[in-house]
């Protein structure tokens, strides 16, 4: 068979090679770029290039040739692109420029460890050609053999750059009036949240909550590494809080963790920068895969694909401020031919989608409970293998079970049930599922809980199900839409 079946139709994937973080995300002249930890000469991490594409609307993508390659520095690891609309670096005579601001990963001369040092690259036609800054590295402590990942942004309330990078089991925060010169501003993380690996990736960005934009909170996204002992591999936590220019402070209590995503597939995520402000969403996008196994994951000539852009938003719920995730609405043009159901009280024995046989597919359906002790939808379905998505009344819980999806083999822990709470609403339960060949994608309620995991059905498991055990549970109604290539 050839595992081109596990190609998506409408998620971000490279051409060919490795693909790993997303870097440098920036909308700049019309075009949202999205840059990625590439290397582009093996279907393994391996010596590290920053990939390029733009879109107009983050559904499409054109494939540009690679923006950075490795220098006398070292590899090119993660980071992040601005605009430097004012010309603070001045590599612009005035105009207003990309600059990248990223981590060079190399060994230290004077030691056996590796040194992770920030440097930046400019661009003066809109990302097409990159220019390293002839004074890097410009951040660098010796102190973390960790220091990486370094996020920008300009804080206006206080007119300065702010840096944002991962070191050791904390971040850092830096200022900056050029880019070029960094000042420490505070640390967080001691004693904050999960620190079971290695942290990467941040970011920092202010949000209203509820919509209401004169109360605001920042939020806080912070990945962390894979550690062999815990069987979720790498995945991302966040905190929501206070930032005054200089110091973020966690609302919770320090033990506290949220995570992003209760699937296993959702790392190394961050937000585009400069989307205008009459637009005024904060767009994320993850790498979709984990350190676990994600050199090993059962695709040819291709590796790894990016998880559908989201908007990020924050909203009460009770005394607790969370994130809210949805897909775009940009994505809603690729849905084709749409089945609508309606009021059906679904049973075990009940058949209602078993003609279906789709690889990329949207399912929006909302459930009332009733009797049975769970329900939900069975895809992929075959005589032995099925990947179910449900909902268990008893726990509140939504989960994605993969433990018989079909190739599973290639990592011990690939196969599994993950779960996570989500309370009905009025009895009802709401489920937004994105399915993309290699992939499911579910939104629970208003996008409170998330669930991103990796699938690889074999040839022929494409069956469709709708279940209930136990007794009965009514289908509110259901919309199934073909989705299209991007
Ligand atoms: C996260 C990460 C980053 C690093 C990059 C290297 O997945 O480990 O911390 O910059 O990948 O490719």
């Amino acid at each position: 068979m050839t595992t081109d079946v596990y190609r998506p139709k409408f998620h971000f994937t490279p051409l060919s090679n490795w693909m790993n973080d997303p870097n440098g995300l920036v909308y700049f002249e019309g075009e949202y770029h999205l840059f990625y930890q590439y290397h582009p000469y093996g279907m393994t991490w391996g010596p590290m290039h920053w990939g390029h594409a733009v879109s107009k609307d983050l559904v499409s993508w054109e494939h540009l040739p690679i923006a950075l390659e490795p220098d006398e520095h070292g590899q090119i690891f993660s980071g992040s692109a601005v605009v430097d609309w004012h010309d603070t670096t001045g590599f612009f005579g005035g105009k207003a420029g990309l600059v990248a601001i990223f981590t060079h990963h190399d060994q230290d001369p004077g030691s056996e460890r590796v040194r992770e040092r920030q440097s930046l690259a400019y661009s003066e036609d809109s990302g097409r050609t990159w220019t390293k800054y002839s004074g890097n590295p410009v951040l660098a402590d010796s102190r973390f053999p960790d220091f990486r990942d370094p996020k920008v942004f300009w804080h206006g309330p206080t007119s300065q750059w702010i840096l944002i990078l991962a070191s050791g089991q904390t971040v850092s925060i830096y200022h900056s009036t050029n880019l070029k010169d960094w000042s420490f501003a505070s640390q967080f993380g001691e004693g904050e949240g999960a620190h079971i690996g290695v942290w990467e990736c941040p970011d920092l960005f202010e949000l209203p909550v509820d919509g209401d934009p004169s109360r605001t909170k920042w939020v806080m996204l912070v990945s962390i590494g894979n550690s062999p002992e815990y069987v979720e591999g790498s995945r991302t936590q966040y905190f929501v809080g206070q930032f005054d220019g200089t110091t973020f402070k966690n609302d919770d209590e320090p033990e506290a963790v949220r995570w992003l995503d209760a699937g296993r597939d959702n790392y190394a995520g961050v937000s585009w920068s400069d989307i205008p402000g009459q637009d005024g969403r904060r767009i994320y996008i993850g790498w979709m895969s984990n350190w676990k196994y994600a050199n090993l994951t059962p695709t040819e000539g291709w590796r790894s694909a990016m998880t559908l852009p989201r908007t990020l938003e924050l909203a009460s719920r009770g005394d607790q401020t969370i994130l809210i995730q949805k897909p775009i609405a940009e994505l809603q043009r690729l849905k084709e031919d749409g089945y609508v159901f309606e009021n059906v009280e679904v049973e075990p024995g009940t058949q209602l989608l078993s003609t279906f046989a789709l690889s990329s597919f949207q399912l929006e359906v909302e459930f009332e409970l009733q009797t049975a002790s769970e329900f939900g939808f069975k895809l992929h379905m075959s005589e032995s293998s099925e990947t179910v998505v449900g909902y268990v009344p008893a726990k509140q819980e939504v989960f994605v079970d993969r433990s018989r999806s079909g190739n599973t083999g290639f990592h011990a822990d690939f196969p599994g049930r993950h779960a996570v709470q989500v309370l009905p609403q009025h009895g009802r339960i709401k489920l937004n599922v994105w399915v993309d060949a290699c992939s499911v994608e579910v939104f629970a309620g208003e996008g409170e809980a998330v669930i991103t995991d990796l699938l690889f059905p074999q040839e022929g498991q494409s069956g469709i199900e709708v279940y209930a055990v136990q007794g009965t549970a009514k289908l509110v109604s259901l919309r199934l839409s073909q989705v299209a290539s991007k």
